[in-house]
Parts: structure tokens; sequence; C-alpha cells
């Protein structure tokens, strides 16, 4: 018998997160299972999250203006956790449906309009609907949760930007802050690189064109052994949190693919003791070693596509297999990178905070 789990949109095995809502529907948002209880949660902290990933907060993301104020729904009481299911909701505001009458029968090209279509026989055109980028303010949202959880244990995620098409930043992710991502609109903290970025992605914005790019993000103060082998090892499951997002087409883990072309003599991570903690000198192993957390930093790039509903005339088909030419309108991320850094942090929380639930659960 086919045992089907919410088909797609549930993530996570202790710590559970089910997303729901469509970009031109009434709502998105999640319900969280498992969650532990007494933990301290405050409103405003799971919506300034959402205030990092919102349009419409810079000159170089999409203008649609859309407040996305979340509401707790359920199993939050005196700002703390209940313990019990928490149902996290953001009603949609800034919907304009005339913007995408123009795809309501044409395919976008490098978009989910067609493959939706054959696998459904019916599609959600106004927006994209679970293909909008809308669908991870429930991720958002739950991460913050997640984070919070993953901070009892003295764990934090922090994300950045580090290169928007050839412009690349040196960030070193032992001392980068919080503070220095969100200094610029474009969240790379090498100041100058920001700034050649932001130029960067102005001059494909006004050609009606879009760039892609690469986010780093590294999670300190992970506690050793969450993971499990072998199918639920750690990078594999940040690997399939990270690639079910929206536009990103490849992950590295630590050294990565730059790792291929060093001798095992040179990429080897030497172990030392620090006053009766087990390090390495090197980390080009990314906090990871057998699919389980070594108490090192965990260090991971996403790789994001330019986005694909670019401003210019485009040949494709229509639902019929027509040859047609797609004059696309709307309101667009010219670049999906700024955005993107709020939902990457949201996705290794959930996944760390998952094994940590799992790592108690099996080993105390
Ligand atoms: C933060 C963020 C913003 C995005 N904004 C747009 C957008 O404005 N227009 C668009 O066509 N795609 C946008 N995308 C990407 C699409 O949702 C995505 O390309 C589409 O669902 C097809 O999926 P795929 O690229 O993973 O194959 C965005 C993605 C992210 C992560």
């Amino acid at each position: 018998m086919l045992r089907c789990s919410g088909m797609g949109s549930v993530f996570g095995t202790v710590f559970r997160v089910t997303t729901f809502g469509e970009s031109h529907g009434p709502a998105v948002g999640c319900v969280i299972d498992g969650c532990p209880p007494r933990i301290a949660l405050d409103v405003a902290e799971v919506q300034r999250e959402l205030d990092r990933r919102r349009p419409g907060q810079s000159r170089i993301v999409t203008q649609r203006q859309e407040e996305d104020r979340v509401e707790i729904l359920s199993g939050v009481q005196d700002g703390v956790t209940l313990g019990t299911s928490i149902a996290l909701m953001v009603r949609n505001q800034d919907q304009k449906s005339s913007d995408y009458e123009e795809m309501r029968t044409k395919y976008r090209p490098s978009h989910a309009d067609y493959t939706y279509q054959a696998k459904y026989g019916v599609r959600a055109w106004q927006g994209g609907g679970r293909a909008s980028a809308r669908e991870t303010i429930g991720r958002v949202a739950a991460g913050a949760v997640a984070k919070k959880v993953l901070a009892s244990v003295g764990a934090e995620v922090l994300a950045w930007v580090r290169t928007v098409a050839d412009l690349e930043a040196s960030v070193d992710p032992a001392t980068v802050t919080a503070a220095a991502v969100e200094a610029n609109i474009v969240r790379c903290p090498d100041a100058a690189v920001a700034e050649r970025m932001i130029a960067l992605i102005d001059e494909v914005r006004k050609a009606g064109d879009s760039v892609g790019g690469v986010v780093e993000v590294v999670a300190r103060g992970v506690p050793v052994g969450l993971g499990d082998p072998v199918f639920d090892k750690l990078e594999a499951d940040l690997g399939k949190a990270l690639l079910s997002l929206p536009a990103c087409k490849g992950l590295e883990v630590g050294s990565g693919f730059a790792g291929t072309r060093m001798r095992g003599s040179q990429h080897n991570d030497p172990f030392y003791n620090e006053a009766g903690r087990i390090r390495t000198r090197s980390n080009h192993s990314g906090g990871i070693q057998g699919g389980i957390s070594n108490g090192e930093p965990i260090l991971l790039r996403a790789a994001f596509k330019p986005t694909a509903t670019i401003l210019r005339d485009q040949d494709t088909v229509d639902e019929s297999g027509a040859a047609v030419v797609l004059h696309p309108r709307g309101r667009h991320d010219p670049c999906v990178l700024p955005r993107a850094v709020p939902i990457v942090e949201a996705m290794v929380a959930l996944v760390l905070c998952d094994h940590l639930l799992r790592q108690r659960a099996q080993c105390g």
C-alpha cells in the first residue's frame, strides 16, 4: 500500500513542519508538530525573520508590497510553546492576478508552469501557486521557532550572500556577525564587494534581466553527534532541505568541489585535544564526518540560478503546444539571493533542530 504523508509538503521527523498555501490564495503558513514545550517564543521574533524575507524591502528585490504579518494561531501561550502543534499564518495581500494573465496559458521558460500542468492537469497560474517563493514564508516562520530551540543549546545559524554572478565576497565564517550581514541590502558582509553586487543587480533589473549566485551558511555551536547513518546523514538531510528551495540548483559541504583538487594530505582535518574537547585544526569536512556533526562549524554553500521570470519577450509554447511569444509582466526578483539568505538559514535550522531532538530521543 502506498503510504503518503502530505505528498511533499511535510518536512522533518520529530520537529515536523507542514507548509500550506498558494501565492495568490488567501494565506500561507505552517503547522509545526513536535516542538518542545516551554521554549520562550515572542511573535516579534518570528516577524523579524519574515521581515528579512519580505518582498518590497529594497530596490533590488521584487516590488510586490506585502506586509507579511504573522499570526500565531495555536501552540503558544503567555510567550512560551505549549508542546502542542504550532500554527503560524500570513495572509496574502498584494496580489495582482492580472500580471499573470499572460502566463495563464503560456509556459514560462525554466519556471514550474509546464511541469505542474503536465503532472496535475491543472495549476494555480496566478503567481505560480506552490512554486512561488511565497511558500517559503511557512519555512521561515518554522525556522524562527527552530532557531529558538537551537539557541537553548547555544547553537546559531547565519547565512550571507557569497557571490552574485562572478562577484565573490571574502567572508570569515568563524567571525562573521548578523549585524554585518544586515548592514547592506544585498546581505553580503564584504562591504566593498556588496556595493558592486548592488550595482550589478540594479543594472540587470533595468535591463529586464536576472542574475544568480551563491549563499553561504554557517552553523556554530552545534553539538557533536547530530545526524543518523545511513540515509539520514546530516549532509544528506541538509542537502534535501536546501535543494527543496525554489531556484536552488546546487550544494557544497565544507571544501565542496574545490576539495577535489586537493591531496588527502592537504585535505584531512587533523584532530587535537583542546582542554578535553576534541577539535580539528582545519575544517574541510564542514563540521560533518560520517554524516554526523563533529562539533566544528557546519559550513555549506547553496547555488541559486538567475530568476526565471525576466521582463523580456521569450519564445515558448502554450497549453495546446503551439509556438508563442511570452511577454512577461509583473514584479519579480532580479536576483533571489538577498531574500534567499533568511530562507537558507531557516532550512538549516529546521534540519539541525530535528536532528537535535532525534539525538535526544535515541541517545539521551
Ligand atoms: C527568495 C526567492 C524569490 C524568488 N522570486 C522569484 C520571482 O520573482 N520570479 C520568478 O520567476 N522566480 C522566483 N523565484 C524562483 C522560482 O520560485 C523558481 O525558480 C520556480 O519555482 C521554479 O523552480 P526551480 O527553479 O527550482 O526549478 C524565487 C526564489 C526564491 C528563493
